[in-house]
């Protein structure tokens, strides 16, 4: 490790955020890159030692170790999995054993937990850590933002109990370091809900069919190209404590499905927005718990905002510090795609 740089620990190294954040910052002579994974010589892992960075072995659930695999940490960044544990199998085993949990509360459980590991290791190498070095991906807290409303949207909520709150009852100090990121909804997540993003009828039309209505801003993030430059505009932010919003686009889904079909040449007639009922998204999704947990999640947009109504900063409050912050927008985002599979359903 070169000495005169500082060091980025990055979670996550291998996956999307992460893999972007990683990605902007070995394209910065003044940092070094280390990432966690759990497998150094997987592909990804080995794609990234290929650009310089050092990857190290570090599973989440064992603090120690990722406390190890931070140590010299300048900057540390956190992103936690709640899909993962979700659907694999021996999780979904594991909930099914456990009397009384679902599937969504066991993944709840388990992003929890490496939350709690990822904020502990970084405490202990606060010290080291840049007055605004803990750069932390998170979601609004779906139960307080609703005022109880939603009581179960865990995948924003396990995210929310931790980062903030559980680092500001446990580790004052490191809070006091921290910046909170959240990530708009992923430009890609049509791949995860082909059903809801583009069905396509019988004559040959596609359907969009989401609970929410068509002109109901929500934001738009291009996670692999954009969230390492959003994560390294933030990182040069004068202060820590600041609530973020990485988008690059807020706009409607009704927007989201026009600038498709623009970029897919699909003629705008044989492109329709549905505002379904909840109970319509959970049939329409493959896996019924999975349709639960992402209805529940577009329900609380509606209802109280994506964001939850708070009041965050976003790429433009970053420019507008100076500091570079190029993002994608959802027009540009749907030009660079190759639709044709989608076309061809
Ligand atoms: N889809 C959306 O629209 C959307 C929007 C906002 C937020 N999100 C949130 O984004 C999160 C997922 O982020 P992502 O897309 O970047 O995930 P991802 O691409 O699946 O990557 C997950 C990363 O976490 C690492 N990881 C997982 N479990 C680990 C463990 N036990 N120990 C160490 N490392 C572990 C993986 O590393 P290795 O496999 O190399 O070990 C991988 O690098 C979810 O929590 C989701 O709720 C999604």
């Amino acid at each position: 490790m070169a000495e005169d740089k500082k060091l980025i620990c990055v979670v996550g190294a291998t996956g999307n955020q992460g893999g972007s954040v990683a990605r902007r910052f070995l394209a910065d002579p003044r940092f070094a890159v280390r990432g966690l994974t759990r497998n150094p010589n997987s592909a990804a892992s080995q794609a990234l030692t290929a650009l310089g960075a050092e990857m190290v072995r570090a599973d989440l659930d064992d603090a120690a170790a990722v406390a190890a695999a931070f140590a010299g940490a300048n900057v540390v960044f956190s992103v936690t999995q709640y899909w993962e544990p979700f659907f694999r199998p021996d999780c979904r085993a594991a909930a099914a054993a456990a009397a009384g949990v679902s599937c969504r509360r066991y993944a709840y459980d388990v992003e929890l937990r490496h939350g709690k590991n990822i904020a502990d290791a970084a405490a202990s190498v606060e010290a080291g850590l840049d007055a605004n070095g803990f750069l932390v991906s998170t979601l609004s807290h779906a139960g307080k933002c609703s005022a109880g409303a939603f009581t179960d949207l865990y995948h924003f909520d396990a995210k929310a109990d931790v980062f903030p709150d559980y680092l500001a009852s446990a580790h004052p100090a490191l809070a006091a370091k921290t910046s909170y990121i959240q990530t708009g909804f992923f430009m890609t997540s049509h791949r995860i809900l082909p059903e809801s993003y583009f069905q396509k009828q019988p004559d040959g039309s596609f359907e969009m069919r989401l609970p929410i209505a068509a002109d109901r801003a929500v934001p738009h993030l291009d996670v692999n190209a954009d969230m390492g430059a959003f994560v390294h505009g933030v990182a040069q932010m004068p202060a820590a404590g600041g609530h973020y919003m990485a988008a690059g686009t807020v706009a409607g889904f009704g927007e989201y499905l026009r600038l498709w079909a623009a970029a897919a040449g699909v003629a705008p007639v044989a492109a329709a927005y549905k505002h379904v009922a909840f109970d319509d998204m959970v049939a329409d999704t493959a896996d019924r718990e999975c349709g639960v947990e992402v209805a529940l999640m577009f329900q609380y947009a509606a209802d109280h905002g994506y964001d939850g109504g708070m009041d965050l900063l976003t790429a433009e409050d970053i420019r507008k510090a100076g500091i570079e912050c190029p993002m994608t927008t959802l027009e540009e985002w749907m030009a660079r795609q190759d639709w044709a599979d989608v076309l061809a359903k």
